[in-house]
């Protein structure tokens, strides 16, 4: 399997889904949530603060609540109309809301915490203990690291073959929700996903559904900083709840985690470089806080159509954000373009535009989309009643020659990241904005007159004035 072969095999058409005999089973829903039953659990204290620069000192328990409830807690609910059920929603978006993404932390030397390997626990808002002792994954030396892992079947449940993807968007979401929340409190952070994955596996003990994708060091002065006490390693380790009664093999999935396994180095050639004519002007500014922004920031169920546009200072600060670098060691160069769908943007004929973050947006084609970016989403409303939808292009042939398969991953995770800078500026400037995972694949390629060589399509989002959703509690 390559990742050619696997992108291929999940490319969604017409015909595609008119074949497709899939169905969801409500009684083999994978849980949403990890836990490792039988290890400690340790508090994270309620209500902690709102990030802010300078930080406040704090302890070790105070900071790690404070960074995980601004980048991976639970931050509202929603019910369900027919039942009256509720269900989660948390700090970082998910497809389906199916959270494949968990995360992990192994400390050292944080004041009042002591030295180990933890596991988020979303529910409650703990952390568990799975061992005590010194860890280092990765030869990466810094007081906190980040490993997020993956686990596919919560995505293939409803996805099947083309779930792969979903995690590794999820993934890059993930990411930037902790970069930026770290960012916040004054932290820096880097991320790896240059490692081996079966040594980190191991190390951590994960369980075989989980894997391992990304690691991200943090560091600081920020840091509440304590003795480091090297000791013996005592594992709890837990076992892992079982979150469903039957899972489903998926063997295009089993076949690309395979290939992106195996490990390149290599060096990604730099994008290549065009001009737009559109030139941004300066962007908006936002007054609201990082804090209150990431808590509240919702995916919109669709968007009011309308008379109701965005202006071009506030364009202009939203894709400056999906511009802003990223801190990896696969980021030395884009893999992602953006090619928007202006539907309602003030100053800016309707039409496609490719963005170039040097020059500005560049005029492909004009008229109208707002028919075309929702067929081409699946038929999906909210791409034609945004103010501006996006389709991400992603060269990954380059990503290939640089990394080889693992290069796949890379270029998701950027789109993930960029997906993730644009909820958040989206929000801050008082709009909405929904991911979306689902889309003809060729018929983007052939409506934007993209060769294969050009680039894939492997996202798109869109930014409007978003519809209210009763499921969400008050
Ligand atoms: C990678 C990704 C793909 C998504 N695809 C779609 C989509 O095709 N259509 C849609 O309506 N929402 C889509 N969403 C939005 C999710 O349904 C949403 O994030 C999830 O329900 C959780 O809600 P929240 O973002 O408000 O926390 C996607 C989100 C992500 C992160």
């Amino acid at each position: 399997m390559t990742w050619r072969e696997y992108h291929e095999s999940t490319k969604h058409s017409v015909e595609s889904l008119r074949r497709s005999r899939h169905y969801l089973d409500w009684a083999t829903m994978p849980d949403p949530f990890r836990h490792y039953e039988g290890v400690p659990l340790l508090d994270l204290p309620a209500d902690p603060s709102a990030p802010q620069i300078p930080p406040v000192a704090q302890d070790g328990p105070a900071f790690l609540s404070q960074l995980l409830f601004y980048s991976a807690a639970i931050s509202a609910s929603k019910r369900v109309p027919s039942t009256g059920d509720k269900y989660a929603l948390r700090v970082n978006p998910s497809s389906g809301n199916l959270h494949p993404t968990e995360f992990h932390f192994i400390t050292r030397g944080l004041k009042q915490w002591p030295d180990g390997l933890y596991h988020y626990r979303p529910s409650s808002h703990m952390a568990e203990q799975r061992a005590l002792g010194e860890f280092v994954l990765a030869a990466i030396d810094a007081p906190i690291v980040f490993l997020l892992t993956s686990i596919a079947w919560r995505e293939a449940w409803k996805y099947q073959s083309r779930a792969y993807r979903y995690c590794l968007h999820d993934m890059g979401h993930a990411w930037q929700s902790l970069a930026l929340a770290a960012h916040a409190i004054g932290c820096e952070s880097f991320a790896s996903g240059q490692f081996a994955d079966d040594e980190v596996a191991q190390a951590c003990r994960l369980s075989g559904d989980e894997w391992p994708m990304l690691l991200v060091a943090l560091r600081g002065a920020c840091i509440p900083a304590g003795a480091i006490r090297a000791r013996e390693t005592v594992w709890f380790g837990g076992n892992p709840n079982q979150l469903s009664s039957e899972t489903v093999k998926y063997p295009l999935i089993d076949g690309i985690y395979a290939a992106t396994k195996l490990l390149r180095a290599g060096e990604v050639e730099p994008a290549s470089a065009g001009r737009g004519k559109i030139v941004l002007p300066m962007p908006a500014v936002s007054a609201r806080a990082f804090g209150e922004v990431v808590r509240t920031r919702r995916s919109a169920l669709d968007f009011c159509g309308g008379d109701l546009s965005i202006s071009l200072p506030q364009l202009s600060a939203i894709l400056a954000a999906s511009a802003q670098p990223f801190f990896a060691d696969f980021a030395g160069a884009r893999l992602v373009q953006l090619y928007l769908y202006a539907h309602r943007v003030n100053g800016v004929e309707p039409g496609v535009y490719r963005y170039w973050p040097d020059s500005g947006l560049e005029l492909i084609k004009s008229g109208d989309q707002r028919v075309a970016a929702a067929g081409l989403s699946l038929g999906q409303a909210l791409a034609g009643n945004a103010c501006v939808a996006f389709s991400m292009i992603a060269d990954l042939d380059r990503a290939a020659r640089a990394y080889g398969d693992r290069g796949y991953r890379y270029a998701h995770f950027e789109a993930g990241a960029i997906g993730q800078r644009l909820y958040l500026a989206a929000e801050a400037l008082g709009f909405g904005a929904t991911g979306i995972g689902a889309f003809f694949d060729d018929q983007v390629h052939r409506y934007l007159g993209l060769d294969p060589e050009q680039g894939q399509v492997i996202f798109h989002f869109a930014i409007g004035y978003p519809v209210h959703d009763p499921r969400l509690d008050a």
